[in-house]
């Protein structure tokens, strides 16, 4: 096996989709604890943050070193090689999210057991349902008296779109959880709550019907896991790892982040299942991460916000091959050579600058402009990349130069930070000056003008538009496209790809339009439109 087939069948890169509050944060920490990255709790920083002022949040940026040595997280565990992507907490920032899943092979779902599927969750899971993303769910908070767990599964199968097979299965829950029964196994996990230590007891048991059960969690708990067991192996078919890597079926896991319990089994589970590196589509083709020559992508691009050091980190999805550093390669957009003197590697708490790096890993570009979110790196060939989507904002506003004498200033900024991913910016198709923001939360807008103001110099003004909706637009019919785009020309913009979008009032007059309008198909994110093409 050639030294690059053995780092690809090692790698593993995921990243933890949930809702805020569900436990990411905790289980991000136990996973690097279990996986021995981290030595001590409280070493991951939360990333959330509830309602906080703009002000604050960029405080908290800075403190947290603009999010950058947690953003990607490499630990070696069960001989793979982990790189475990961070997601931001905020809702307001969910765009960096959907992005960053374009960077993983896989993910884990976590949902908390008193919650069950909540907003966030099923927006992220629409994304992981477009790709096919395996996934791994982490029923989370089982020492809380939470929904039934076969109400939970139910709750994930309709509401996310993805069947569910119960790997191991909870005994009791709250104050009387006594640990989860493994399913594959026949092992009995008991359950000691501890928040800094981790015990997990483990006992053999033959079966459900062994007796030894109903003395290890008393007769009451033992029958109601046989009643259980006989339930979901009626109702859920074995679980199935092909099934698994086509994205069709999630094996689900319970335990307690909190209490250090369940996941161990959840990280053991992950390096046996999860896949290695996958082909990633180009429009031009299909690339294998086995191709000796190397490629990659860039899905997110970091600001310092230090106005003093304005330099930026270009986050690269590496694709195939070796990357090296030092080695001149190929940027496609610009169709310049590019090369790099110090690439970054992301481990648990540190940034080190890298000789190599491999398919599936993430590596830190210093960037001083160089960059746009979704640019690809080769050896020279011209390839794109696809499935870097847009998603299609839900607060829009017009911005405007408030400060004539700083008009540079102010397109420029606008530009970089377009750029950088912080708002989409839409022009009119035949007015260039006409510029629409689009962002995903209101925090967006702040963040923008506060940028613009301390890095960039420049002021701006906003204006309120009355669209709330938006979604890309296509057709095969170019006649009845051209009189659409015509007739509600007060109604269509333009991305920065150059692709038309349709705004409306409300979802209501959206639908109506889909529904009169037969010729020209909608998307609710760009990426559709890509794959289309
Ligand atoms: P997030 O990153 O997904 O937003 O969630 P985070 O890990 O910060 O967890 C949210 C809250 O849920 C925290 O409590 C955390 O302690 C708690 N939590 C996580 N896992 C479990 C679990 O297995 N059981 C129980 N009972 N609670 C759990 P908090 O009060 O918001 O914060 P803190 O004061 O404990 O830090």
């Amino acid at each position: 096996m050639t030294e690059l087939v053995t780092e690809i069948r090692k790698r593993l890169t995921f990243a933890i989709i949930s809702h805020p509050d569900a436990g990411k944060t905790t289980t991000t920490e136990k996973l690097l604890l279990f996986g021995g990255a981290i030595h001590i709790a409280g070493a991951v920083k939360s990333n959330k943050n509830t309602r906080a002022a703009v002000s604050d949040f960029m405080q908290m940026e800075k403190e947290r070193g603009i999010s950058i040595s947690s953003s990607v997280m490499g630990f070696e565990y069960g001989g793979r090689h982990i790189n475990l992507l961070d997601t931001p907490g905020h809702a307001d920032f969910s765009e960096d999210t959907y992005r960053g899943l374009s960077a993983v092979d896989s993910a884990l779902l976590l949902i908390d057991s008193v919650n069950g599927v909540e907003e966030r969750t099923r927006r992220l899971m629409e994304v992981c349902r477009m790709r096919s993303t395996p996934i791994i769910t982490f029923i989370n908070k089982l020492d809380r008296e939470g929904k039934d767990p076969v109400e939970l599964l139910d709750e994930v199968e309709k509401e996310l779109a993805v069947q569910v097979r119960p790997v191991t299965w909870p005994v009791g829950q709250g104050q009387s959880f006594k640990g989860v029964y493994n399913l594959l196994e026949n092992n009995l996990y008991l359950f000691r709550p501890s928040q800094v230590e981790m015990p997990t007891d483990v006992v053999s048991v033959k079966g459900v019907d062994d007796p030894a059960l109903d003395q290890l969690v008393g007769d009451y708990l033992a029958q109601k896991l046989r009643d259980d067991v006989e339930l979901i192996t009626s109702i859920y078919p074995p679980f199935a790892v092909d099934e698994y890597m086509e994205g069709l079926v999630t094996p689900v896991f319970f335990g307690s982040a909190l209490n250090n319990f369940g996941v161990r089994e959840l990280l053991d589970n992950l390096v046996r299942l999860a896949p290695s590196p996958q082909p990633k589509k180009a429009e031009e083709r299909s690339i294998l991460p086995e191709e000796p020559k190397f490629s990659g992508f860039i899905f997110k691009i970091h600001a310092n916000l230090d106005p003093k050091h304005r330099d930026r980190v270009a986050f690269l999805r590496i694709c195939s091959g070796r990357f090296e550093r030092n080695k001149q390669y190929w940027h496609v957009r610009s169709g310049k050579p590019f090369r790099t003197a110090n690439p970054t590697a992301f481990m648990a708490q540190n940034r080190d600058i890298i000789d190599e790096a491999w398919p599936g890993d993430i590596v830190g570009l210093h960037d001083t402009g160089t960059f746009k979110i979704g640019d690809t790196l080769t050896e020279g060939e011209d390839i794109h990349f696809q499935g870097i989507p847009s998603f299609a904002p839900q607060i829009f506003r017009t911005i405007a130069n408030a400060d004539p004498m700083k008009d540079k200033q102010f397109h420029k900024g606008l530009d970089q930070l377009a750029e950088e991913g912080v708002v989409q910016v839409f022009t009119k198709p035949h007015n260039q000056n006409v510029r629409v923001l689009g962002v995903v939360g209101q925090l967006q807008i702040e963040v923008l003008q506060y940028r613009l103001e301390h890095e960039y110099g420049a002021k701006c003004r906003y204006e309120p538009v009355e669209f709330t909706v938006c979604n890309w637009i296509t057709s095969d019919d170019a006649r009845a496209f051209e009189a659409f785009l015509d007739r509600y020309s007060h109604k269509i913009l333009m991305d920065v790809r150059g692709t038309y979008i349709f705004m409306a009032e409300n979802p209501w007059l959206l639908a109506r339009m889909k529904s009169d309008n037969p010729t020209i198909r909608f998307y609710p994110t760009s990426e559709m439109i890509e794959s289309r093409a």
